[in-house]
């Protein structure tokens, strides 16, 4: 009897420990969000520009900090390897996925095997397209990139004012990624009109996205399309006073075109030239007069929203969105989130990037 009743106390003992071991288990997930048991995997298209090496350490520091784990791999700008690493995210049971798309209409397969293993998907900075299966966006208003742009320019050449007529030449980002329309049509909103009325003229005529487009946002092809312009239209005495670059891996391969063609003289000063991203190269190229502006994104303000994104889908909550109209994929209109972006400037970029610790000023030496 008394070896029934020590028994039986033992077990008791036991059942109830291992009730509070679990308890305490459950306690920890649920205290964390379920965060300890979970991988959030992010896909980066690449690490050849600066700004994806930047968005995904901040991706990676803010989750680990949450206590996720994570799985952050870039594809080299090859669609197939970023397949293949979403499909490894897939297999090794991710919670959530981040994916920057390289094209945003090449992953319908993809995510269809995500959701059918119950992730959740979260279009980073880039929208993915032709997809059901993708439940959050977050990125930082496109239209109003090409609008901070086109309004640079505005005042820049005084055409508010009436000044004018200025030559200007107009680039655009690659075609398989949705924000680059948007930024074309966000900087023709305000420059459109002054084209329309003669005080901004396109020496080259070239204007509709499709010609002026560069795939790959290849920074080479830019070049080489600088070069065909200024061979064939400003060769011969012409100005060029303005381009509208949409990004800072074109504006690269514009400022080496002009260069080349003796741009940066005293008679012949670079034009206004627009950019986007705030890499450290293009802050230097702006502190040397070779480019105008580039739009800042503060990645880490980007990476911090995804992550309350994140949170939100690991605790079954509804992410927080304050855009439910403008992403259309193709297939639903995704609930997103929008960031704002500002310039940065020769006059403003130290208040803007280094005291904000975005930069240290040795970075831009
Ligand atoms: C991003 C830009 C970037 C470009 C090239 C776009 O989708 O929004 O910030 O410059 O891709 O990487």
């Amino acid at each position: 009897m008394k070896k029934l009743l020590s028994t039986m106390l033992v077990g008791i003992l036991a059942l109830s420990l291992s009730a509070c071991g679990n308890k305490a288990t459950t306690a920890t997930s649920a205290s964390d969000d379920g965060a300890k048991t979970s991988v959030i995997g992010v896909a980066m298209p690449t690490q050849s520009l600066q700004r994806w090496n930047q968005d995904g350490e901040n991706m990676k520091k803010q989750l680990e900090a949450k206590k996720y784990k994570v799985d952050l791999q870039y594809a080299n700008n090859d669609v197939n390897a970023q397949v293949q690493s979403i499909e490894n995210m897939i297999t090794k049971k991710c919670k959530v996925l981040v994916v920057a798309s390289i094209d945003g209409a090449a992953l319908t397969d993809v995510l269809k095997k995500a959701a059918d293993n119950g992730i959740k998907v979260i279009a980073y900075d880039r929208l993915i397209m032709k997809s059901p299966n993708v439940d959050y966006y977050a990125t930082f208003d496109n239209f109003k990139v090409g609008v901070i742009q086109g309004q640079y320019i505005e005042k820049k050449l005084g055409l508010k004012e009436g000044k004018g007529p200025f030559n200007i030449e107009l680039f655009g980002g690659s075609p398989d990624d949705n924000n680059a329309t948007f930024f074309y049509k966000g900087a023709m909103s305000v420059l459109q009109p002054y084209i329309d009325n003669g005080k901004l003229v396109v020496g080259s005529k070239q204007k509709d996205f499709t010609t002026i487009a560069i795939q790959g946002w290849d920074s080479a092809k830019a070049q080489a399309r600088m070069d065909n312009l200024i061979t064939s239209t400003y060769s011969k005495g012409t100005k060029l006073d303005v381009v509208l670059s949409p990004n800072d891996s074109l504006a690269i391969g514009i400022v080496a075109a002009l260069k080349n063609a003796g741009y940066g003289g005293a008679n012949k000063p670079y034009p206004v030239l627009t950019g986007q991203d705030c890499d450290k190269p293009n802050i230097l190229a702006m502190i040397h007069d070779q480019q105008s502006m580039s739009i800042f994104k503060d990645t880490r303000t980007l990476a911090n929203k995804v992550v309350e994104m994140v949170d939100a889908i690991v605790q079954g909550k509804q992410a927080e969105v304050n855009d439910t109209k403008t992403y259309n994929n193709g297939s639903k209109v995704v609930p997103s989130f929008l960031c704002d972006p500002i310039y940065a400037d020769k006059d403003n970029y130290k208040k803007i990037l280094i005291d904000s610790g975005y930069y240290k000023e040795s970075d831009l030496k």
